[in-house]
């Protein structure tokens, strides 16, 4: 389970150098799409592209940590850029490298997507987003990598992380797709979604179907690093605390929590929430339940104000990201405090 590259590593025998897609790691694609990997070589990697023969090509960088991994191909590059659909077949991506003097077309395999049962995507992101769910949440664990990257606690370099409220793994599912050197564990209330990751992700992470409150199985400090995507954005304002104080027992001494919010994005678009969060930096609304989850999940707004008052004990706030969780979202990034 520690630091391997990926569900699909696609390391070609008959090649000269090895090749390696990050992302996407699925098909069906809608083109254009974006491509990103790394090449290790012996020799110089001078063009990566499209190899549906559209002349596109894409960016190159050095990839140091490539590199030191494989001292016997000091030529590593990183590619990065968009393709049209020359550059697919089937469940396949077509790249043309040009290493030294000879271009190689190069054919990928790419997994074909198998996204969790529909009625699973619709209690976690409210619609049936399909071939894109996965792709989806690869973006948003780049957020959130970059979020921990910011405060110099690299999520990829984290002992033992915590994927709070997964889900059916949108997120989490992004570790196998990256190297990464701790444990994996993703939560979840929900109970089916938790056995379906069991069935399906069991090779990334291992999972966990907690209770509505705390407290959880692990004992104290046993994470380095927990992130939570679209849950305190849910839960009512004492379960919530209640929930703070549980993942703050969890992380260990220095340890980072990144959590998404609904910011002012969300709170602007209704004047009688935007007036309680200005008063009292927090609204909780309720309405409809959503289909297999509990009563009080519903739809909670958060001032920063609120959060340095509120988690402010449990937690330093070293940095609000307004809109930041794929555009909508904000993100707190908070250093557990040492136990008072
Ligand atoms: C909007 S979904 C997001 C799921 C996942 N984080 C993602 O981004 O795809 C919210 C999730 O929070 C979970 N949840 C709500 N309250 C929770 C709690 N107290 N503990 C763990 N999970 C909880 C729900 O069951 C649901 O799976």
């Amino acid at each position: 389970m520690r630091g391997r590259f990926t569900l699909r590593p696609s390391v070609m025998a008959d090649l000269p150098f090895q090749i390696h897609v990050e992302f996407p790691t699925a098909t069906p694609l809608k083109a254009p799409f974006e491509v990103r990997g790394w090449i290790a070589s012996s020799r110089p990697v001078l063009a990566v592209g499209n190899g549906g023969g559209e002349g596109e090509w894409l960016e190159l960088k050095p990839r140091p940590d490539v590199a030191e991994a494989r001292p016997d191909s000091p030529h590593a590059v990183g590619f990065r850029g968009w393709v049209g659909s020359g550059a697919l077949d089937g469940d396949a991506l077509l790249l043309l490298v040009r290493c030294g003097e000879r271009k190689h077309r190069v054919t990928l395999p790419l997994d074909p997507v198998q996204p969790p049962p529909d009625h699973l995507q619709v209690r976690q992101v409210g619609s049936v987003w399909g071939a894109n769910f996965y792709p989806a949440g690869r973006q948003i664990f780049d957020q959130i990598a970059d979020a921990f990257a910011q405060v110099k606690h690299p999520l990829t370099a984290a002992e033992r992380v915590l994927d709070f409220g997964c889900g059916c793994g949108r997120v989490l599912r992004s570790f196998g797709e990256v190297n990464h050197t701790g444990e994996i564990w993703g939560c979840d209330i929900d109970g089916e979604s938790i056995a379906w990751n069991e069935t399906n992700l069991a090779e990334l992470a291992r999972f966990y179907a907690n209770p509505s409150e705390p407290p959880t199985r692990w004992e104290d400090g046993f994470f380095s690093a927990i992130y939570t995507v679209s849950v305190f954005t849910h839960l009512p304002e004492e379960l919530q605390m209640a929930w703070v104080r549980e993942l703050h027992r969890l992380l260990s001494a220095g340890g980072v929590l990144v959590a998404s919010l609904h910011g002012e994005h969300y709170w602007q678009r209704d004047p009688a929430v935007a007036a309680e969060v200005a008063q009292r930096g927090f609204a909780y609304r309720t309405g409809e339940a959503t289909a297999g989850l509990p009563e009080f999940y519903m739809v909670a707004y958060h001032s920063i104000e609120y959060i340095r008052q509120n988690w402010g004990r449990y937690f330093e706030v070293l940095a609000h990201l307004p809109a930041y969780i794929a555009g909508a979202h904000d993100a707190v990034v908070l250093r557990r405090r040492a136990d008072s």
